[in-house]
């Protein structure tokens, strides 16, 4: 049975490699929750994937498919209690979105990591990130999107923690309502 939480709906925001799919899984797992990645659920909804959307698309065709994706997200009623959702690395700095979020009343929890570490991860893992290919445009987003994602109503260190260890953070932050680190 899921766990009686003050927080039913939760959102995962963070730069590409941050760990909002591996800790999403995790701590949707933990909590007895529904787990959902955003790009998952584009890809589903496009019939495609994400680096055929952006080689398709742009990034323009992207942010469109994705605003929608997470627009009709958040107004299933099915999906209202009892879910963790893993937002795309640029989902939360569209102001747009934010604001969507902001009217659900959402709760979002931000997954730090240096650029270095960030970038580590995702040359170790076999996703393909468009936005992740040039080495320049990686570290300029990581700068550019910082004041947004400290937007988040709450913010975690990922780093030399183990998912495990990020998961019982954001567990004990949404039961307490008190961040390790509120922003
Ligand atoms: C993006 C991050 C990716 C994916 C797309 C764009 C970004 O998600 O949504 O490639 O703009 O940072 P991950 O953060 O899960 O890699």
């Amino acid at each position: 049975m899921a766990r009686a939480h003050p927080t039913r709906r939760v959102f995962l925001v963070g730069f590409m490699g941050a760990g909002k799919t591996s800790v999403g899984q995790a701590l949707a797992s933990r909590l007895g929750w529904e787990f959902c990645d955003l790009d998952r659920l584009i890809e589903r909804r496009e019939g495609n994937s994400v680096a055929e959307i952006f080689a398709a698309h742009g990034e323009a065709g992207f942010r469109k498919a994705e605003a929608q994706a997470l627009m009709d997200l958040l107004q299933d009623s099915s999906r209202a209690h009892d879910l963790v959702v893993a937002l795309g690395g640029g989902t939360f700095a569209q102001p747009g979105n934010r604001e969507a979020l902001e009217e659900a009343g959402a709760v979002t929890v931000l997954l730090d990591a240096p650029l270095d570490e960030l970038r580590r991860r995702c040359s170790a893992d076999e996703t393909v990130r468009p936005l992740a290919l040039n080495h320049n445009r990686f570290a300029a987003l990581y700068e550019e999107r910082q004041p947004a994602y400290l937007l988040a109503t709450y913010r975690v260190s990922t780093m030399n923690k183990t998912v495990e260890d990020v998961t019982a953070a954001i567990d004990q932050i949404l039961l307490s309502g008190v961040a390790e680190a509120k922003q």
